[in-house]
């Protein structure tokens, strides 16, 4: 296989603070495309690390009575510490008080400032200590900083002046004719926007040491330290010189395929660090990728608010895969998202409690009642005119398209391994294996063969997502003699003849989460007394309990189903509601015969008989009818055996 390198960082973060929810998100999510580019086959090298210098930094150590270095020092261990926690796979974690980093920095410092890129002047400007940013008079808000909104000094200094202004035009043209090289796409525009309304100023890159000594010393002036930005983007450059892994087949990994950042510091990678790399003559990276930010339960996170969501805990309270499929899940990657924990028990119990973990359950449940858990291809097995097959080998292709990949549009990616445990649990609701178990036993080993495969096509776009929790699936599906690799290379729904695994039913891998009763119970006491004023306002409108009851609702089974003649609304259905029994609906335009054939519904059981165009009814089928007027039959989002009561 062509060995293809891929390269993905997340920001260094700053280490005056502890991780939390935002940190764990970026590095989650280059977490997930390390995993599936090296599921890939790819050689792939995967940077974050921390950001040790500069005021923010200083200040924080010196309230700790600590150098800034004891300071970092201590600090980076609950970054390490929170990616062993989190699963993070393989990665190389620079720091820049790494020696070989602040070497690197100096030496594009000195070729800059040789060319002439770099010069000397006199500036006058207002400047924001705590964010350690000069601004211009029109970018205040109310006089205070536009970021942080605190007041801003005056300052007069000689400074060292990088000249950004010069790339202004070359950037505009470079952003116009790489469409991806800063995405999402929202972002891209917001900074063709800036650039195309806003003369872009030069960039001062020193700081005097009179006034921050905690910083890189320019080479060639012993009176400054470097501006903490122009040291932290060389990172992702000065990685590649001495962190990276060796590869013999590749000269450099430079450029990144990814930077990874939060929308907070989109301009100082799509505008200083493009022009910096422009003017060393250095390739640009291949893609910018600016998210979302995490608000928890609608409200800014924040120490002084009290709600900083630590990731830890929350790995630990519901579990690492849980929690990392929540972030990729709930919220569009690029979007703004928020986080409760309310909602990651509604995914947990949905999304992989009933759907993902009972399909692996139900089947190797099965597996092991009807083969002793040995699934083999059966003889005259093909995925050629098998609906459920097609439609799994659609959503895995879907699941691996690149092009989502490669534009990191994660919940498309999940929405299409969904689309197949959703197919599955269809599948085995439509052809009930335990019926066919007594009646068709070669028919049961093609449904659960594909039911096998459906499972199988799961594991590897999930993976990546999920580690652990997929890892224990693959072994529960018979894979454990068989890397995940080894499968990729054997392509969509492979299968070797005469190969057959052992499936085995191990530990419920989602277990539903019980949310609190006590809770449960205070929130029904609520809604009972909101229920209760709403009931007093409508009192017109409303029957008893008595009243429903008398309603028999049952679920019912299509068997068969024709047009009525000479109608082309009526259908005639037969249906299996614990017993035979014909329904006519006018259902016709909706829907045709073969579609509601097999299909579970909903009946009033209890109608009295009545005539349709001569042909009578016993019963009556529920459904909607939209404003739009589109009719749509009720079904059941989970199987329950025909002749159940509906209440
Ligand atoms: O900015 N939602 O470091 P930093 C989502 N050192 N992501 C969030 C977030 C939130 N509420 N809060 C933080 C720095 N993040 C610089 C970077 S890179 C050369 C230098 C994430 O510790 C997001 O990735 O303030 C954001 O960009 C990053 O943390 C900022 O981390």
């Amino acid at each position: 296989m062509k060995e293809q390198k891929f390269y993905v960082t997340t920001p260094i973060y700053y280490v005056n603070d502890i991780p939390h929810i935002g940190h764990a998100y970026t590095t989650i999510a280059a977490d997930i495309l390390a995993r599936y580019n090296r599921s890939m086959g790819h050689e792939v090298f995967f940077l974050t690390g921390t950001d040790e210098h500069g005021q923010k930094v200083e200040k924080a150590a010196a309230e700790k009575n600590r150098t800034p270095k004891e300071h970092a020092d201590l600090m980076v261990g609950n970054f390490r510490q929170l990616w062993g926690k989190l699963n993070i796979s393989e990665h190389s974690f620079i720091r820049t008080t790494d020696k070989e980093h602040i070497k690197i920095v100096q030496d594009l410092m000195q070729r800059l400032k040789e060319s002439g890129k770099i010069v000397k002047r006199s500036y006058e400007g207002v400047y924001c200590t705590p964010c350690e940013r000069f601004w211009t008079e029109k970018d205040l808000v109310e006089g205070n900083c536009p970021d942080c909104g605190r007041p801003v000094e005056t300052i007069v200094e000689e400074n060292y002046f990088f000249l950004m202004s010069k790339y202004q035009q070359k950037l505009i043209d470079y952003i116009n004719s790489n469409p991806d090289y800063i995405l999402p796409e929202s972002r891209r525009n917001e900074v063709l926007g800036f650039l195309n309304n806003n003369e872009l100023g030069d960039l001062c890159i020193s700081r005097p040491k009179q006034r921050l000594s905690w910083g890189i010393p320019l080479p060639f002036d012993e009176n400054y330290v470097t501006y903490v930005w122009f040291d932290a983007l060389v990172n992702y450059y000065s990685a590649t010189q001495y962190l990276a892994p060796a590869v013999s087949s590749l000269d450099s990994w430079w450029p990144a395929s990814h930077h990874l950042i939060g929308k907070d510091i989109l301009t100082t990678h799509a505008v200083y660090w493009s022009t910096m790399l422009m003017a060393l003559d250095m390739p640009l990276p291949k893609n910018i990728f600016a998210h979302g930010w995490w608000t928890v339960e609608g409200k800014k996170m924040s120490k002084s608010v009290g709600n900083v969501v630590d990731p830890a805990a929350m790995a630990v309270k519901y579990g690492v895969d849980a929690f990392r499929y929540f972030l990729f899940r709930e919220v569009t990657f690029g979007l703004d998202g928020d986080f409760s924990e309310d909602a990651l028990v509604r995914r947990i119990n949905t999304d992989l409690a009933n759907d993902l973990g009972n399909l692996l359950s139900r089947f190797v449940t099965m597996a092991e009642k009807y083969f002793s858990g040995v699934i083999e291809m059966p003889v005259g097995y093909s995925s050629a005119n098998n609906e459920f097959a097609s439609v799994c080998i659609e959503a895995e292709a879907k699941a691996h398209n690149q092009d989502c990949w490669r534009r990191l549009q994660f919940n498309q990616i999940l929405d299409s391994i969904w689309d197949i445990i959703r197919a599955a649990n269809n599948y085995i609701a439509h052809t009930e294996p335990w019926k066919i178990a007594k009646t068709d036993p070669d028919r049961l080993k093609h449904v659960m063969f594909d039911l096998w495969c459906a499972l199988r096509s799961v594991v590897l776009p999930l993976s990546p997502f999920m580690p652990v929790a997929v890892e224990k699936m693959w072994q529960q599906l018979g894979l454990k003699d068989m890397s995940a690799e080894a499968y990729a290379s054997k392509g969509t729904h492979a299968w070797m003849p005469g190969y057959t695994v052992k499936v085995f039913k191990g530990e419920a891998l989602f277990p539903r989460i019980e949310t609190d009763k006590k809770d449960a119970a205070a929130k029904t006491a609520e809604k009972n007394k909101e229920t209760k004023k709403m009931t007093e306002e409508i009192k017109d409108d409303l029957i008893g309990i008595e009243d429903f009851s008398k309603v028999q609702l049952k679920i019912a089974k299509v068997i068969s189903a024709e047009r009525v003649e000479k109608s082309d609304k009526l259908i005639r259905m037969t249906v299996d509601a614990g017993g035979e029994r014909q329904i006519v609906a006018g259902i016709g335009k909706a829907y045709t015969p073969e579609e509601l054939v097999g299909k579970k519904i909903v009946i009033v059981a209890n109608l009295k008989p009545a005539k349709l165009m001569g042909v009578e009814s016993q019963g009556m089928l529920l459904a909607a009818t939209g404003s739009d007027g589109i009719i749509s039959v009720l079904s059941l989002d989970r199987d329950v055996e025909e002749g159940s009561r509906v209440k």
